[in-house]
């Protein structure tokens, strides 16, 4: 579904990715692993056009999206949900669903009923507006938002980071949920449990480069890996 390949990006002069490559398949949960700095933010970004691209691919559903601008990407079907959360804080809970799905421009199965089903607190919390919102609930309203948009592909940046472990687990069945529903995922993610948990494969990556890839369940196991590129 996506294929990414030689992706050099960075910042105004400086290059942060050298050559990152991977894939993701229809249907899986695919997380990208790495210490501060390693560049997981940075490929999410470069994926959906909010990173400067210097050379390489992103081909989604075979159709080629560096150049192309971020609402565009949407459009077809990408969405990204980034750590910092980005609702609108004066809107409601409500009001910011409700957007997100008319600027979308895409039709699909999410709609308020159906988010709502699978976030009931947002139910309860639809009269607030964003600044009225615990961290927490603030990335919950972010996640409903990017569904409101139906996305066939959903880019979560630590999705987790900061959550209290009961939230996690409650966060970790929602995304088990959203899968069944047909939506591929892609997240990044320093929490090596929560991705074992959740994901099928993943990629390490490290000073901008992709150091390995497999099994969640192979990558943790390798003691090797896990001192060189994952522990904190
Ligand atoms: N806006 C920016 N301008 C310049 N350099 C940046 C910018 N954002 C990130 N960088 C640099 O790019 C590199 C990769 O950062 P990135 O945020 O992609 O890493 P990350 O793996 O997401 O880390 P973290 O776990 O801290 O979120 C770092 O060296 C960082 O300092
Ligand atoms: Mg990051």
């Amino acid at each position: 579904m996506l294929t990414v390949e030689g992706l050099v990006a960075g910042y105004g002069g400086s290059v942060v990715l050298h050559g990152v490559g991977f894939s993701v398949q229809r249907g899986e949960v695919v997380a990208l692993l790495g210490r501060n700095g390693a560049g997981k933010t940075t490929t999410l970004r470069a994926v959906v056009g909010l990173v400067h691209v210097h050379r390489g691919s992103v081909r989604f559903r075979d159709v080629e999206l560096v150049g192309r601008p971020p609402f565009e990407v949407a459009r077809r079907g990408i969405a990204y949900v980034p750590d910092d959360r980005r609702i609108f804080p004066d809107l409601t809970v409500e009001e910011n669903l409700q957007l997100a799905r008319y600027a979308s421009g895409r039709e699909g199965p999410w709609d308020l009923e159906r988010v709502y089903g699978l976030f009931p607190a947002l139910r309860e919390l639809r009269h607030l507006r964003g600044t009225q919102l615990s961290g927490g609930q603030q990335k919950m309203l972010a996640l409903g938002r990017a569904l409101m948009s139906n996305p066939e592909l959903l880019l979560l940046d630590e999705p987790v980071e900061g959550l209290a472990p009961l939230v996690v687990r409650q966060l970790e069945q929602t995304l088990r949920e959203i899968r069944q529903a047909g939506v591929t995922i892609l997240l990044a993610d320093q929490n090596l449990r929560f991705c074992r948990r959740i994901a099928d494969r993943g990629y390490v990556l490290d000073k901008g480069t992709v150091r390995l890839g497999g099994t969640l369940q192979a990558i943790t196991s390798d003691e090797q890996t896990v001192r060189q590129y994952l522990a904190v």
